[in-house]
């Protein structure tokens, strides 16, 4: 009798990373997977350097400095926090403590694939509710809702629409989601929003016993490579998730890195600022061209291409390769006819921009 694999797992294509330059052809830019453009702080540097001489120990495996030191940050207690290898040990863990075989994960259309894989992986089904002007659609999503749905996922931003949905609006999700309903917020990119009407979520799990907030170093602190994420939410959903997280899920080097990080105020600053400079000179610069950006927050701008012979999203790829550019078609994230930039460093962007306006130019 041959194996037979859990169902579902056929629904599922592996994940496609953001490529790399290939080298040849250009200056060798890499955009395409919202890696931070100017890397993490010194002092998070210099303190993963400083744990290389103990790499024969397991790390902490409550990981307790690391927690304490997001406690004292953001003002949160302990308890309510739980580490993991990245948002997507959590994200992961979150869908199958709460969503499995016979039950329906929720989320909105053009938003990070993963979701589907998660979701996917537990036996569930994916219902996706449509987007209103490349939002999220409260009522969309509340008018999805079955008998069967156990999960709803919003990422806040969002990857790759760069739009976010205001505070009041997600708490008017979560009034009309069930009780029974885990509500994940996904804020990966939480660190970028100035806008005041925004909250990342911990409001919400304060007054809830029901919501999760999901956060990562991966972006704004530059640590993609180290695997860094967390959580905070109510004592019994982060007890249940501890259960089947791996053990030692943050190295002791990776715990060190992210205490450093979380301390250096000015380097998050700066990096905030960078980015949201660029974000604003890439708009203006690629609007002028007739383009359409989606969205106004995140370390990336999502990019609209006519549908046009010669002028598709696909065809700016193909261009932009040919200089060893690289950023991200947008189809396996619900949107065929975008790219996605990630905001890099001042000469990255200058590169990348001169040429997506070379390619419009001679249409
Ligand atoms: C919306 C969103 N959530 C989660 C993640 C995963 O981040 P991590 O590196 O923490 O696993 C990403 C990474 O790109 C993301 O864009």
């Amino acid at each position: 009798m041959p194996l037979v694999p859990r169902p579902g797992l056929d629904r599922i294509q592996p994940y496609q990373p953001g490529q790399r330059p290939i080298g040849g052809g250009g200056p060798g830019v890499k955009l395409s997977a919202n890696e931070s453009a100017l890397g993490p702080s010194p002092k998070a540097m210099a303190a993963y350097a400083d744990a290389a001489g103990v790499i024969e120990r397991y790390p902490d495996a409550n990981a307790v400095g690391i927690r304490q030191a997001l406690a004292d940050r953001y003002g949160l207690k302990v308890e309510n926090i739980l580490m993991g290898i990245g948002s997507d040990e959590l994200l992961s863990a979150l869908v199958r403590t709460y969503a499995g075989a016979g039950d329906e994960v929720l989320y909105p259309t053009a938003t990070f694939p993963m979701y589907r894989i998660y979701a996917l992986s537990t036996g569930a089904d994916i219902v996706q509710a449509p987007d209103a002007g490349y939002r999220a659609d409260v009522d969309a999503l509340l008018a999805a809702v079955t008998e069967r749905t156990k999960v709803v996922i919003v990422a806040n931003p969002n990857n790759p629409t760069g739009t976010y949905l205001p505070a009041d609006e997600m708490a008017r999700l979560r009034d009309g989601l069930r009780d029974d309903i885990l509500l994940i917020i996904d804020a990966a990119y939480a660190e970028y929003v100035t806008k005041t009407d925004y909250d990342a979520g911990i409001a919400l799990v304060d007054g809830t016993d029901n919501t999760v907030m999901t956060r990562t170093f991966s972006k704004v602190h530059g640590m993609a490579s180290l695997r860094i994420g967390w959580c905070y939410a109510h004592a019994d959903i982060v007890s249940l998730v501890g259960r089947i997280r791996s053990p030692f899920n943050v190295s002791s080097a990776g715990q060190a890195a992210g205490i450093a990080a979380l301390v250096d105020k000015t380097h998050e600053d700066t990096v905030v600022a960078h980015t949201a400079k660029w974000h604003g000179i890439a708009t203006q610069r690629l609007s002028a061209l007739g383009l359409e950006i989606t969205g106004t927050e995140g370390n990336f701008v999502c990019v609209g291409f006519p549908d046009e012979d010669g002028k598709r999203a696909k065809d700016a790829d193909a261009f932009l390769r040919k200089s060893d550019i690289i950023t991200r078609g947008m189809a396996g994230f619900g949107l065929p006819k975008h790219l996605r930039v990630t905001i890099g460093t001042d000469e990255e962007m200058e590169v990348c921009i001169d040429a997506i306006e070379a390619f419009v130019r001679a249409w």
